[in-house]
């Protein structure tokens, strides 16, 4: 399972949201660390599920919030991918309820997400932000 590390060409501009981005990477590597055992702890796993579907959806909210205030003319789809994303882990999270272990296809739907995300429709709003401010 390949890990996620961040680097410099993720970066959007915005420190803040680079910021955020960094700490769903450590989200993202910590779910890697327990599929390196057969079972990992229900209560970690827990934590790690509920932590990052509260931590992702604060980021989307503030993200939106900043392309709201500059008016950002893609808002609607950018908003879209972030509500389809919410749906996705959302219907993970019900089956970890169902005691399944889901460990290896959050692992997979994070970091495939997140990587093609921060990459081509994050950094293309915050570069529009770096021209309209001019
Ligand atoms: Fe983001
Ligand atoms: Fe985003």
């Amino acid at each position: 399972m390949a890990k996620f590390t961040w680097s410099s060409d993720l970066e959007t501009g915005d420190q803040n949201v680079d910021y955020q981005h960094k700490k769903i990477v450590n989200y993202i590597n910590l779910l890697e660390t327990t599929l390196k055992t057969k079972e990992a702890p229900q209560s970690l796993l827990k934590n790690i599920i509920f932590g990052i579907i509260d931590y992702a959806e604060f980021h989307f909210t503030d993200e939106e919030v900043i392309l709201t205030t500059i008016d950002y003319p893609h808002l609607q789809m950018h908003q879209k991918a972030h509500t389809d994303f919410v749906e996705q882990i959302q219907k993970l999270k019900s089956r970890f309820e169902n005691n399944e272990d889901i460990r290896r296809d959050l692992h997979l739907l994070l970091t495939e997400w997140f990587k093609s995300h921060i990459n081509q429709e994050d950094k293309r709003a915050f570069a529009f932000i770096k021209t309209a401010k001019g």
